[in-house]
């Protein structure tokens, strides 16, 4: 069977992980997760102190780019990949709501997405990937045979988020979640270079009510019948 490019844009905590997670592993495709790349720079920039005063820090973090090194490996046990970066296992560390708070105005710099698509263009070359994220289907991949683009109400996907990190033992107030959650879809959307939208070919899929199994099943129809 041919393989296909399959590009997962949306809102966040749409759920675009887990539904890519799971067509990757039903088609025998590559998983990536182009968040988990925005996040890892954010917390390199972060280690680095800069940011008291994201304005200002902004051209250290650029100057310190080539410094970035990234990587996917994947996890046999888990059964899909994790990020590195400079070496380091930072999946785990790339989810908190620290990161979260920081993650947009990073990923609003032209440089540092200049540097994450080129790795994402190649890790896509040879087809067979589904890749979520924000601008997968206008800007990484335009020409993906099938593009999704995802979207629920903030409520329901802050009250996911909120549920997901309590369970890694993170402390948060939901009021924080929400927030964060309604900042990065404004932000994510207004900026200037690739904003979050939806491209003209794109399906979208409101999944506000849906059980994770059903989404699958009907997106797993879906892709078998582009395929
Ligand atoms: O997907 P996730 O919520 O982990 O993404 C974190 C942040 O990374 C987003 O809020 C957005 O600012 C940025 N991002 C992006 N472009 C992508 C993926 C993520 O700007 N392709």
């Amino acid at each position: 069977m041919e393989k296909i490019t399959i590009a997962i844009d949306g809102y966040s905590s749409t759920g675009k992980s887990t539904l890519a997670k799971q067509l990757a592993k039903a088609l025998g495709y590559v998983y990536v997760d182009s968040g988990a790349m925005y996040r890892a720079v954010t917390l390199f920039a972060l280690r680095n102190g800069w940011f008291g005063n994201v304005e200002e820090d902004i051209p250290a973090l650029i100057q310190a780019l080539p410094e970035v090194e990234l990587e996917f490996r994947y996890n046999d046990s888990l059964g899909f990949s994790e990020i590195f970066l400079n070496g380091e296992n930072v999946e785990k560390q790339i989810r908190t709501l620290e990161v979260s708070g920081y993650v947009s105005p990073v990923s609003a710099i032209p440089e540092v997405r200049h540097k994450l698509v080129a790795i994402q263009q190649k890790m896509g070359e040879n087809k067979g990937v589904v890749m979520d994220g924000r601008d997968i289907g206008t800007v990484v991949f335009p020409n993906a045979e099938l593009k999704l683009f995802m979207t629920a109400s903030p409520e329901i996907r802050a009250q996911r988020r909120y549920k997901e990190l309590l369970e890694r033992g993170e402390e948060v107030r939901f009021e924080d979640v929400l927030a964060n959650v309604r900042e990065r879809d404004y932000l994510d959307s207004h900026r200037e270079i690739s904003p979050l939208k939806k491209a003209e070919d794109a399906v979208e899929f409101d999944n506000g009510d849906m059980g994770l199994e059903e989404q699958f099943e009907r997106i797993h129809d879906y892709s078998l019948r582009v395929i």
